[in-house]
């Protein structure tokens, strides 16, 4: 599992400090215990950020951390080593994954399944399973798409969200995910309805609704022996406390709707006269000195009391503590009453679960997470939760008939214990990723067995570095520059292993490499990472063509694409099987953005690579040089920082990002320039080879520093 951003630890979760550190937290800790405790599970692993800063715990710095049997978190470092809220770590993913690569290829066997929570993990987990060709499950948490128009309904500006958020990195990695992903895992139904479908690669046949498991053992329902609740809090407010209690809890938060709930009840004499009303939002101090939206809340409430003389007849306790939390619910419970939620939308519903474990019927606002948990526990009403006197027809029905409270009451209990415990969650969880694995077995076996089997060719056993480059413009260009660096690799031979990483077909590839006298590479990555070539002999790459093939449906993807402005077809010799290429007039093509949505619109999914102002190439969406580079890696059992990578142009980006020791040439053309301030990105002065020489000496690459040649 990967949880990438928050304050990730297996004890006294520090949950509210900050925005990153809340529910997914929980949800992942408690998630990762639980499969570890599961017979059907051989072994969890959390994968989140190691952070080393003096302002939190040095618990987050901690490499490894036992979460119980068979579970355990473990922290890799990535960006800065402080910690940084979740926006910030956009620009560092491509370094995880190639770490997590590494730390992949040094343990005893892959993982049999990745999950990704939240999209910045969605990213990581997406490239790595598309270079391990391990399957991918993802939780979504909250969704780019949904709060970006929310924001947006509230007003805020296009621009100034998407700076603070990083609105369309993170909506870009969520489609990828999308795409990528064997399963989704939702929390409710209206997840995927009204919020993942908003997604172009959204599928709902590779998508399953399984809720959060929720801790309930705090909550039990009162038994007749156990002493009763301490309830002197509340009675002091009631003139008969005998009567049913209607049990509102929630934050004093205006979508929590609570001034129609004291309407609804206020207004109907039925009612008020069959029970009383218990309103516990949080805690008050001097109602003038508090929080603006909290103080609103809390007048509204205390306003309507008064408005419409309910003293004697509604509890509004200014404080309580958590510890009273449970017993509240059983006190309810004991008195015949209900529990409401009259929010006005409710995504999961936590109190509501927590009321049914304690026995108590709810009734609750028709959205979401209340439509959810009723119509799984069987144990309530819903209501429509901008029509008070729905509202208060709801309260009144639900109190009126004691055999059906009393089967509401039990539904609840058994309901929470079937649906809403870990180990109801464990067991869906295993059978849909069980599902998973089944229906991907035959091309699973095949990946891993090509991947690691296989046997490396003889010469390049002994490498230990790899020089990729890039052909036109980067490793070709000046002919003083590649005698130089032609003589730097024979002499590095067979430590360093010399591969090219090109735009061209392997044809195309051999003939310019021939007629600059360039020796014949020992890996070649050609037709923009869409084919990989081995050794003298050129023996093709075939695991990485059955890699890159799913998805990619070359005909239609023409089809589709033909008489677009701005699009002419490459002349044949420059096509190859995974690799559709145009020559491109940049003044009439479509942003890609508008390209790719036009092709997933007809289900179709590629890669789209533009280079200069000249070349657009559509590929699988699995296969870029970069991640042939990555394959590369995982093959020849070399981390990524034993690679120099060179380029000039835009099917170079890839390449250049992560761990890899990157060179941009001084002869670069300018898209390149989005590059310049990351880490391991060094901009040579010097053009085409004799930048690539320079930035051997500027990390020392391969250990053995060449000398300057001498003037
Ligand atoms: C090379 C290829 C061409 C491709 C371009 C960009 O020039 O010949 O087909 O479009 O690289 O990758
Ligand atoms: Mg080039």
């Amino acid at each position: 599992m990967l949880s990438l951003h928050g304050l990730v630890r297996g004890h006294d979760l520090e949950l509210g400090r900050d925005a990153d550190t809340g529910g997914q937290v929980t949800y992942v800790v408690e998630l990762a215990r639980a499969l570890g405790r599961s017979p059907a599970v051989e072994r969890v692993d959390l994968l989140t950020r190691l952070v080393e800063d003096p302002r939190v715990s040095p618990d987050y710095a901690r490499p490894v951390e036992d979460l119980g049997p068979r579970a355990r978190i473990l922290r890799v470092p990535f960006g800065p080593r402080r910690y940084v809220r979740k926006e910030q770590i956009w620009g560092f993913l491509d370094h995880l994954v190639d770490r997590c690569l590494a730390l992949l290829g040094e343990s005893v066997g892959l993982p049999h399944v990745l999950h990704s929570h939240y999209a910045d993990a969605g990213y990581v987990g997406t490239q790595l399973s598309r270079i391990l060709g391990i399957p991918l499950v993802h939780t979504g948490h909250s969704l780019g798409r949904v709060k970006r128009s929310r924001l947006l309904d509230e007003g805020r500006r296009e621009a100034a969200i998407d700076r603070q958020f990083n609105f369309p990195r993170r909506i870009d990695a969520e489609e990828e995910t999308l795409e990528q992903a064997s399963l989704v895992v939702a929390s409710t139904h209206e997840e995927l309805e009204r919020q993942w479908s908003s997604y172009e690669n959204f599928r709902a046949r590779r998508a399953v609704v399984i809720p959060p498991g929720v801790d309930t053992s705090r909550f039990s329902p009162p038994s007749p022996g156990s002493p009763p609740e301490d309830a002197e809090w509340i009675d002091r407010f009631l003139r008969d406390p005998r009567k049913p209690i209607i049990l509102a809890l929630c934050r004093p938060a205006p979508k929590k709707n609570l001034a129609r709930l004291l309407e609804a009840y206020g207004t109907n004499a039925d009612l008020r006269e069959r029970a009383n009303l218990v309103v516990v939002a949080g805690n008050r101090d001097d109602l003038r000195l508090s929080e603006p939206g909290e103080r609103k809340v809390h007048s509204e409430l205390l306003y309507r009391v008064d408005k419409y003389d309910l003293y004697g007849k509604v509890a509004v306790p200014k404080r309580h503590r958590p510890e009273d939390v449970p017993a509240l619910y059983r006190l309810a419970a004991r008195r015949r009453g209900v529990f409401v939620n009259p929010a006005l939308n409710e995504p999961f519903g936590l109190t509501l679960v927590e009321a049914a474990a304690s026995g108590l019927p709810v009734v609750a606002t028709k959205d979401g997470g209340p439509r959810d948990i009723v119509g799984n526990c069987r144990n309530g009403l819903l209501f429509d939760p901008l029509d008070p006197a729905a509202i208060a027809a709801s309260l009144k029905d639900a109190l009126s008939d004691g055999r059906r409270w009393r089967q509401w009451s039990r539904n609840g209990i058994r309901g929470v214990r079937d649906h809403y415990g870990w180990p109801a969650h464990v067991a869906r969880y295993t059978k849909a990723v069980r599902r998973v694995l089944h229906r991907e077995r035959k091309r699973l076996r095949r990946h891993v067995t090509s991947m690691r089997g296989a046997a490396v060719p003889a010469a390049l056993r002994e490498a230990g570095y790899v020089l990729a480059t890039d052909v036109d413009d980067t490793l070709l260009g000046d002919r003083g520059g590649l005698r130089d660096l032609l003589a730097w690799l024979r002499e590095e031979a067979p430590r360093v292993a010399f591969g090219i990483a090109t735009g061209r077909t392997l044809p195309m590839a051999l003939e310019i490499l021939g007629e600059w006298g360039v020796p014949h590479p020992d890996l070649l990555v050609t037709s923009v990472g869409t084919e990989i070539h081995w050794g003298p002999s050129l023996s093709r790459d075939l695991a990485w063509a059955r890699h890159i093939r799913p998805l990619w449906r070359r005909a239609s993807l023409a089809r589709a694409l033909e008489g677009l402005p701005g699009l002419t077809p490459q002349p044949a010799r420059k096509q190859s099987e995974f690799k559709l290429s145009y020559d491109i007039d940049p003044g009439r093509l479509w942003p890609l953005e508008r390209l790719q949505s036009h092709l997933r619109a007809r289900a179709l999914h590629a890669r789209l690579v533009r280079s200069q102002d000249r070349f657009l190439d559509v590929l699988p969406v699995r296969a870029s040089k970069g991640l042939a580079i990555r394959h590369l890696a995982y093959r020849l059992g070399l981390p990524l920082e034993r690679f120099l990578v060179a380029g000039d142009s835009g099917n170079d980006v890839e390449m250049l990002l992560g761990d890899t020791l990157g060179v941009v040439v001084g002869n670069h053309k300018p898209e390149l320039n989005v590059l310049e301030g990351l880490d391991r990105v060094y901009f040579a002065r010097a053009a085409f080879a004799a930048g690539i020489l320079e930035g051997i000496r500027h990390y020392g690459f391969a250990s053995r520093v060449p000398e300057e040649a001498p003037a």
